[in-house]
């Protein structure tokens, strides 16, 4: 199943690097060409060698040990690799990486690879819930690094509690899913619409949302790792553009409109998990309004309800909604599955903690033709794009065939 793939493992040094010499095992036995990496702490329990018979590779300790004159080792495995694992990742490393520090050969390494990078991390756990460990997971996580939780149980210093690394199989089932999904959105063109509008009232004011644009980053992050021709229509926020996207800026509910538009025809898949302003000024003061005794009224228009208009031209498209609500939920979500005629409707309580606007985390529930409904826990908003992205290609896939 990982025929023609090249995974880069880096191994940090922590009691469970034995589980990483499985990890290469089962990689290799998948059809995975490994590489391997340690860093010299991850020496003291493991000698190199076994990590070279079982990867039948050169194993990397060093970074000015150049086994190859014409390339630079770290370079050249970081352009090498399709897929780069750290397992065990230690808090050392994790930290190295959340600050940017390129100070061995695994760190240098990671620095340089454009490959995704994944992180097991392996650790006690205090450590693993220590301040200065979540906040550089939440920093690794924001720059687009995927996690494998570290499982709960004894560990080896004795307490019992969430810091084992994941085990080899699971690790290696999480990889063949990762490149069997990769190819599920190839040759499908994406278009996702993220973040607020502002609605101008004059030259210095305007009428916006809570949205940060981090679930629309997420789902556009998903379709492109997933193979997909990307265009992500965004909304004034202050993301950085994930790789593999084109970006798409604008202001209002208009310009989303019409660049929406612009790529509907060709779409396959257009995700509306933009916040659009339902109403906007009726007119727009060219000079600052002055501020004046007693009160003001500004009065309101409806903009174009982007997804229902699309809903009523679509053709081919998989058109995919959002519904921000804070109470009756499922209630709602089902009534714009229909008036707004889209095919799916992931909905989001806003009103509930860590979920909705601005969080790293959501948690939704899918409403689709035939009283379809499916729920997904509360997990970080990049992986719940991934999940959401595997379900609905799944299920287009079986209403196909
Ligand atoms: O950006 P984050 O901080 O990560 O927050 C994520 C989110 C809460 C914004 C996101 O998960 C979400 O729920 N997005 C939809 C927000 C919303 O506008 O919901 P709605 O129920 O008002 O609209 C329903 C659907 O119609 C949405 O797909 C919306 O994009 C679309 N719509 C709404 C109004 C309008 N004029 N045009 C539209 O296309």
């Amino acid at each position: 199943m990982l025929e023609n793939r090249k995974i880069l493992l880096c191994v940090s040094g922590g009691i469970a690097v034995y589980k990483a010499v499985a990890l290469v095992s089962k990689l290799s036995q998948a059809g995975a060409s490994v590489k391997v990496i340690m860093t010299e702490s991850a020496q003291q329990f493991v000698q190199p060698l076994t990590f070279q018979v079982m990867s039948r590779n050169d194993v990397y300790t060093d970074t000015f040990d150049e086994k190859d004159s014409s390339v630079i080792a770290h370079i050249d495995l970081a352009d090498w690799a399709d897929l780069i694992i750290v397992a065990p990742g230690t808090a050392n490393v994790i930290g190295k990486l959340a600050n940017g520090i390129g100070d061995d050969m695994v760190t240098t390494t990671l620095l340089a690879a454009t490959a995704p990078i994944w992180i097991a991390p392996a650790m006690n756990v205090h450590m693993y819930d220590h301040p200065a460990v979540k906040r550089n997971i939440q920093q690794l996580h924001e720059d687009g690094i995927r996690f494998i939780e570290p499982s709960e149980g004894f560990l080896a210093c004795g307490y019992v509690g969430k810091g084992r690394l994941e085990e080899p199989e699971k690790i290696t089932e999480l990889v063949k899913n990762y490149f069997t999904r990769e190819h599920k959105l190839n040759g499908k063109k994406v278009v996702v619409t993220a973040g607020p509008t502002r609605e101008r009232i004059d030259p210095v004011r305007f009428l916006t949302n809570f949205s940060s644009g981090k679930m629309g980053y997420a789902m556009a992050e998903a379709a492109a790792e997933m193979g997909a021709e990307t265009i992500l229509i965004s909304g004034p926020v202050s993301l950085p553009v994930p790789s593999g996207v084109t970006r798409i800026q604008v202001e209002s509910a208009e310009d989303m409109l019409k660049a929406v538009e612009a790529h509907f025809d060709t779409a396959n898949y257009v995700v509306k998990t933009a916040a659009v302003a339902d109403y906007r000024p009726q007119t727009i003061a060219n000079q600052k309004v002055k501020k004046q005794e007693g009160g003001s009224t500004i009065e309101l228009e409806r903009t174009v309800d982007i997804l229902k208009h699309l809903g009523q031209q679509k053709k081919n498209q998989v058109l995919i909604g959002f519904a921000a609500e804070t109470n009756d939920v499922c209630k709602y979500a089902k009534e714009k599955l229909i008036r707004k005629n889209a095919d799916y409707i992931i909905a989001n309580d806003v009103s509930e903690a860590q979920a909705g606007f601005e969080s790293d985390t959501n948690r939704v529930t899918v409403f689709g033709k035939n009283n379809f409904e499916q729920a997904f826990d509360m997990m970080p908003k990049q992986q719940l794009a991934r999940q959401l992205f595997e379900m609905i290609t799944d299920k287009e896939e079986s209403y196909d065939s």
